[in-house]
């Protein structure tokens, strides 16, 4: 996702804002750019891409003395990543970098259109300028201004900006996405949205909350937080790059769990209205004379659609079909054109899926893709594209694309509901409360964290794991499965419940483990007799449920609720935890399980 950086002093400020986004590089991003203040001379550069390119635009600038300078890489959400959506945004005589999403940008644009202000991106970002410029217009002075500004956005963002009206100055505001600002004993000013752009530049910083704006000049930080002054908490800073990437986590797969839930509230924004799905990137004619899905997809990926075509035929009341993208490619299928094809993919690059993704469109069928990746060789492929939004992942072993390609599934599911006149308004609104609980969902809790943490010790060995469920607690058995092969090495099967008799029961012993998803809202008594089945075989079994289980060997209790999608994401999170815990303690690379890649271009 977007990286931000900004230097207040009188060193080589391009070398330092561009060797700060370097290190933010790791975050992924389509665009970059760079505002520097020297005196009241703006110098600004953004390019589409990589950062040499940023680089090659700025090869002959440079600033001797004093300046302030602000740098961006931007992940595009509003606007395609271009030049012109590239941050930083211009005012008159003011520049702004944003992370995060403004959420009434449109309500606030459309006031400062009407006052006659002109727009030149597509982007949320772009109005804090103007409106922080409007309100100087009206007799404010910068700092004034610059608060009321903020007092107005509502969303998330991290902000930084710097403007000819107070120049040796930077103005910065956080609110729900991070931002650091530090010092060196040069008395110079550097900010990050991670600690990675700081290493090495300065060693006190001040890790900004929530709520908190100021600004930094040649004498000092001006911290305030509601109107009152904050004198800075400094703290040290880490001394490794890499840990400093990780935040503190052991391994990149685990900060991604614990980051699911900051990016499902991403994945939500501007989608959930009280009574509707809003696909603002979507056509609305994409449906018309379409009456079935066709989902295809390779690994994690295969495991969301799987899981989302019980929604789609549920809630959508739409025929769906999912397949293998490596197997639909030679099976000769009847490709009809009332079909929509929607592609899922992390990468946006996967061979399978790709070539499945041409051959429908080949065949006349309109397209969709699901993608992680924008501008990814899908994207530009497809017909439409949503973007998941979980930002670029790392780890092998797939956690936080997985969740967001399930929400924005469910959120399709019910895009196509609401197109086709197949839900009811009291029935959408409950999905959309459902929807707006995830992100607490997944929160990780650090006691069951924890707990996770002692049991898997006894899961280290074994004849072979199953993980079983019912319905779309199936798929993520499924996916459960994967996670635990792919970085534990141990086998692992996903199984329906129910089919457990038909032969797998065979293999049932005490050294057989059998986790079993057991959610309270959705066939509890089916998956319950299943389960009984097994332990009446003297299978281990690890119940994961809201209610104790007293045929089960172990149980990792997840929180009460109300429906069995809460409980789905709740146990999606205990699953990867446990496999990660168990491959931890097997002493695997869990970022980099052997044999495996993160992009699978080929066949
Ligand atoms: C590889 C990765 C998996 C991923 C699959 C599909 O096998 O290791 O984590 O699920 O590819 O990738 P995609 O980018 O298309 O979702």
């Amino acid at each position: 996702m977007c990286g931000i950086v900004g230097y207040l002093g009188k060193h080589d400020t391009k070398g330092i804002l561009l060797d700060g986004l370097k290190e933010l590089e790791y975050r992924g991003y389509d665009s970059a750019g760079i505002a520097v203040l020297q005196g009241d001379e703006f110098s600004y550069f953004k390019a589409v891409g990589k950062l040499v390119n940023l680089e090659a635009k700025t090869a002959g600038f440079s600033t001797s003395g004093f300046a302030a300078g602000i740098g961006h890489t931007r992940w595009a959400t509003h606007g395609k990543p271009t030049e012109i959506n590239a941050h930083p945004h211009l005012g008159e005589s003011s520049y702004v970098v944003h992370n995060g999403i403004i959420e009434n940008y449109q309500e606030l644009k459309n006031a400062l259109v009407a006052g006659g202000v002109h727009f030149l991106s597509q982007t949320d970002t772009e109005v804090i300028v103007h409106l922080f410029e409007s309100l100087m217009n009206s007799g404010m002075e910068p700092m004034q201004a610059f608060r009321e500004t903020v007092s107005r956005l509502k969303g998330a963002y991290a902000i930084l900006l710097i403007t000819k009206q107070m120049p040796d100055t930077i103005f910065f505001a956080k609110h729900g996405s991070p931002m650091i600002v530090g010092v060196n004993e040069s008395d110079e000013k550097f900010f990050g949205s991670s600690d990675a752009a700081l290493i090495g530049k300065c060693n006190r910083v001040v890790y900004l909350e929530d709520g908190q704006l100021g600004f930094v000049s040649r004498t000092g930080i001006h911290l305030e937080n509601s109107n009152a002054c904050v004198v800075p908490r400094f703290a040290a800073l880490p001394e490794s790059k890499l840990a400093a990437q990780k935040e503190g986590f052991r391994f990149f797969m685990e900060k991604e769990i614990y980051e699911q839930s900051e990016v499902l509230s991403d994945t939500l924004i501007g989608r959930l209205a009280d009574e509707a799905i809003v696909f603002d990137e979507l056509d609305p004619s994409l449906l018309d004379g379409i009456n079935e899905i066709k989902l295809c997809a390779c690994g994690t990926s295969y495991h969301a659609a799987l899981a989302s075509s019980y929604l789609f035929e549920r809630l959508g009341k739409i025929r769906t079909s999912v397949e293998i993208a490596s197997e639909l490619r030679y099976k000769e299928p009847l490709l009809c054109s009332d079909t929509l094809f929607v592609a899922i993919s992390q990468s946006g690059e996967t061979a399978d899926t790709l070539e499945t993704l041409k051959m429908a469109r080949a065949a006349g069928l309109k397209t969709l893709v699901i993608c992680n990746v924008d501008n990814s060789s899908m994207v530009r492929e497809a017909d439409a594209a949503i973007l998941t939004r979980a930002g670029i992942e790392k780890g092998v072993a797939s956690t936080k694309a997985f969740a967001t390609q399930m929400v924005v599934l469910w959120m399709f599911s019910l895009y196509v509901a609401q197109t086709k006149g197949a839900i009811g308004t009291q029935a959408m609104r409950e999905q959309i409360a459902l929807l707006r609980e995830i992100p607490a969902v997944v929160k990780v809790d650090d006691g069951l964290h924890e707990r996770i943490r002692r049991l898997s010790k006894r899961y280290l060995h074994g004849h072979g794991f199953f993980f079983i469920g019912r319905d779309i607690f199936f798929p993520l058995a499924l996916e459960g499965a994967l996670k635990l092969k792919e970085i534990s090495y141990l086998h692992a099967e996903g199984y329906p419940s129910g089919e457990m008799k038909h032969g797998p029961i065979a293999l049932a012993d005490p050294e057989l483990f059998t986790i079993a998803l057991m959610p309270k809202n959705l066939l509890y008594d089916k998956t319950k007799s299943n389960v009984e089945e097994l332990s009446a075989r003297d299978a281990t079994i690890c119940a994961i449920s809201d209610t104790p289980f007293e045929k089960a060997d172990d149980f990792i209790p997840i929180a009460a609720h109300a429906h069995y999608m809460p409980e789905f994401f709740e146990m999606m999170v205990v699953l990867q935890l446990l496999s990660m815990e168990i491959a931890i303690r097997l002493g695997n690379d869990v970022d980099m399980p052997r044999n495996l890649a993160k992009s699978v271009t080929v066949e």
